[in-house]
């Protein structure tokens, strides 16, 4: 599977076509001093408006699984000068940062990629400081994809053989341990004969 997303990605990382299901700044309410971390970033365009939005005293962070997508990124960060957001390759399901130290994660249409959903919440919860939030969007469906779909590594490339259902998406996010999960957007859409919905969810880590 991952060679499969790690080669599309590759060659879409030097092109201009869209890759995300929407914005997620807005929602997001970014404040000067926080620090942003934004899982499966791609070519870094949400990352460095998430890092001018935390002005000097915060950060943000990308991190892409695809080596090419880093490589654009701190391409594109150089380009428009901004100095405090990094990209560092890695995967969603293991995150390398000590637990509690993101005020928010963001991630935009990237975790139907991964094998485990289940692992990334659980990442997710870990890094994210007490209080701390995070807004996802992602595909997903009504049903569940019959077993030769979620088979096929071309599917799981191309955002789609890997979508659970909404349902599976949503207890996963509760059984990592968050509390307050809202739906913000939901889309409906048919993909390849498949019904899907376009998410896009805020939850956040309760304050102990
Ligand atoms: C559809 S693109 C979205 C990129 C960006 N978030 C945006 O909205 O433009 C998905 C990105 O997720 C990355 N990705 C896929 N699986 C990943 C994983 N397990 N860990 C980290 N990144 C991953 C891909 O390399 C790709 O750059």
């Amino acid at each position: 599977m991952l060679n499969k997303i790690q080669s599309r990605y590759t060659n879409e990382s030097s092109s201009n076509c869209n890759l995300s299901c929407g914005s997620n700044l807005d929602y997001l309410k970014i404040t000067p001093g926080e620090s942003i971390l934004d899982l499966g970033c791609g070519r870094g365009n949400e990352t460095i408006q998430a890092a001018l939005l935390t002005g000097p005293e915060g950060r943000a962070i990308g991190l892409d699984i695809t080596q090419a997508m880093i490589d654009t990124a701190f391409i594109n960060a150089k380009e428009t000068g901004v100095t405090n957001a990094a990209f560092l390759l890695g995967d969603i399901e293991n995150l390398p940062f000590d637990p509690s130290v993101f005020d928010a994660v963001m991630s935009n249409c990237v975790i139907n990629h991964a094998k485990s959903k289940e692992k990334v919440y659980q990442e997710i919860f870990r890094v994210l400081k007490c209080g701390g939030r995070f807004i996802i969007s992602d595909a997903v469906t009504k049903e569940a994809l019959p077993p030769e779909v979620k088979r096929d590594p071309e599917a799981w490339a191309q955002c789609f053989g890997g979508a659970i259902t909404e349902k599976e998406y949503l207890e996963g996010i509760l059984a990592a341990g968050f509390i307050h999960i809202d739906v913000l957007k939901r889309r409906e859409y048919l993909k390849n004969g498949y019904d899907f919905i376009s998410l896009t969810i805020k939850a956040v880590k309760e304050v102990k």
